[in-house]
């Protein structure tokens, strides 16, 4: 039985599916499951309200001494799923990150059905474009325990069920195989989509 570190982290931008996978993959495991923006609002870890987003701002040195305070207290594996995840773990307690990416034109439709304002869709859009999780994973924990997870037009079953493959060693961790850019540009959508997202914040 392979010997696990403490945490699987889970991140990715807002609308990729974070908290669905981790659930169940949790679920499956009979593991914790940490959901950072859950926690943060009901332990109020939080700084200061930013106004221009209104969202309360988390306190990561807080988040993060609760999280090891958790880990410790747990038995066996802790699942911790958010978008700034790697912030608030410690590192010597990750075992892998799991990145989950979506291909921008359907995070466009998830985040709109939420009703986030169009600001705010395209700021998302943007991250997951220039692939900002992925890189803040990668400068936290080097990209030996990375491990990106296309989800696009795949099941949260299927996802998940990669992710065990991955765990059980039985399928490699893969880093740098997306490319959103280049999608887009070999579909000929590429200067439409990168001029509503400038378009965007005159709005
Ligand atoms: N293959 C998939 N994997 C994960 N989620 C999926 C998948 N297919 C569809 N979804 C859907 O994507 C939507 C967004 O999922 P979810 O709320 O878990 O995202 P999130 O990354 O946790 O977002 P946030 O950062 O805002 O918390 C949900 O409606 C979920 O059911
Ligand atoms: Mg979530």
């Amino acid at each position: 039985m392979k010997h696990f570190k403490k945490a699987v982290l889970i991140t990715g931008t807002p609308g990729v599916g974070k908290t669905t996978v981790a659930n169940k993959l949790a679920r499956l495991l009979k593991a914790e499951c940490i959901g950072v923006t859950e926690l943060v609002k009901t332990e109020n870890l939080v700084t200061e309200v930013d106004d221009d987003r209104q969202t309360l701002v988390a306190d990561t040195e807080k988040v993060l001494k609760r999280i090891e305070q958790i880990l410790d207290e747990t038995q066996g594996l802790v699942i911790v799923e958010g978008h700034y995840v790697v912030d608030v773990v410690p590192v010597k307690e990750v075992e892998i990150v799991f990145v989950l990416r979506r291909d921008p034109r359907e995070l466009e439709k998830v985040l709109q059905e939420r009703g986030y304002k169009k600001n705010k869709v395209n700021e998302n859009l943007s991250a997951e474009i220039l692939d900002s999780c992925l890189w803040d994973a990668v400068s936290a924990v080097g990209s030996d325990l990375v491990c990106e997870v296309n989800v696009n037009n795949r099941t949260v079953d299927d996802v998940v069920d990669e992710i065990l493959l991955v765990l059980n060693d039985e399928l490699p961790r893969v880093v740098g195989m997306i490319d959103w850019l280049a999608t887009l540009e070999s579909e000929g959508q590429i200067e439409d989509f990168l001029k509503k997202i400038d378009l965007s914040k005159e709005s």
